[in-house]
């Protein structure tokens, strides 16, 4: 397997602010590289220093075998970037924005022309393209945004939130296209806040404060959680979520309907400590049981120290 990415302490500061510090992301050609991590993590900084746009401040990152800080412009034109926030121009058609970025990606004449088709074809907006793209919706210009990052064909794709807001079945779209160009032999990196997507990824990782915390399969991901989990059936379930805060070597409590879950450095005298405090405070206990993570789960207890300071548990 060869690597379509390489970072070693990649890192990056605005000021005093270290965005990204010394980040070491291996990304293997042809698979889906799921890039997580709460708001400010250094995501969308990376990824720009990934596609040549942002100078690294120390460390090296190789795309495609090329040196981001060296092979810059070799680096844009062979990769294809959907930002967080759309770079779509509004006052043109579908088409012209596509036919845009074609140029942009020095794409001419006849090539021009039938990429700018085949890609209005591939992302299914064939019948909008002389529509203005400001009157598209949220989901439409998504999915114009991922067309215009495909429309030459690039062999590694950076997208940053490419289904922000969308609704599920808008989301399947853009997955489906995600599908099709990884099955293309196109890799794939790919950030999102949506867990479920997350689980749809061959490798994730977590970024928090800049470093990368955890990365490897979903099922690693969650097999190396540090912290352990019970799931507690209790009414009213507020007050039984006030009553396992409380407890000792309890590091976080999260309310699910009428359910909590509770994570615990270890919970081999906890269960028995929690049924009893519990039932001291006249809670009613249905059950309590050590229970496997989701992706959820991990995401919460990798990201428990920013939640900490931020004054939740
Ligand atoms: N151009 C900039 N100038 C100054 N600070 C910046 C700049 N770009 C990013 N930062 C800071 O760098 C940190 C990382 O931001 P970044 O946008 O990379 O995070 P992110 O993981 O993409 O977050 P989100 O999930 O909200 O998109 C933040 O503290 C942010 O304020
Ligand atoms: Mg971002």
């Amino acid at each position: 397997m060869t690597l379509a990415i390489e970072t070693i302490s990649l890192t990056r500061r605005f000021g005093s602010v270290t965005a990204v510090s010394g980040l070491n992301l291996s990304v293997q050609s042809g698979e889906i590289f799921g890039f997580l991590g709460p708001n400010g993590a250094g995501k969308t900084t990376t990824i720009r220093m990934l596609c040549g746009l942002l100078l690294p401040s120390q460390g090296t990152a190789r795309v495609a075998g090329l040196d981001v800080a060296r092979h810059a412009e070799d680096v844009k034109r062979c990769v294809g970037y959907m930002p967080q926030r759309f770079s779509l121009y509004g006052d043109l058609t579908v088409e012209e924005n596509l036919d845009f970025f074609a140029g942009v990606y020095r794409l001419a004449g006849q090539e021009r022309r039938r990429r700018v088709t085949a890609t209005l074809d591939r992302v299914g907006l064939a019948d909008r393209r002389r529509v203005l793209t400001d009157h598209l919706s949220g989901g439409l210009k998504q999915r114009l945004a991922l067309g215009c990052a495909l429309v030459h064909s690039p062999t590694i794709l950076f997208l940053d939130e490419p289904t922000a807001g969308a609704d599920p079945p808008s989301r399947q779209r853009i997955w489906d296209l995600l599908y099709e160009a990884a099955a293309d032999a196109c890799t794939i990196l790919v950030t999102t806040h949506y867990v479920e997507e997350a689980e749809r990824c061959q490798t994730i990782g977590f970024m928090h404060q800049g470093r990368l915390v955890s990365s490897g399969s979903p099922e690693q991901c969650k097999a190396e959680m540090a912290e352990a989990l019970l799931e507690v059936d209790a009414m009213p379930v507020m007050q039984a979520a006030a009553v396992a805060r409380g407890l000792d070597g309890v590091t976080g409590v999260s309310i699910y309907g009428h359910t909590l879950r509770v994570f615990a450095k270890t919970t081999t005298h906890l269960r028995h400590q929690l049924q009893e405090a519990l039932t001291a405070q006249a809670v009613a206990v249905k059950s309590i049981r050590a229970v496997p993570p989701t992706l959820e789960d991990v995401f919460m207890s990798l990201t428990r120290g920013a939640s900490e300071s931020e004054g939740v548990r």
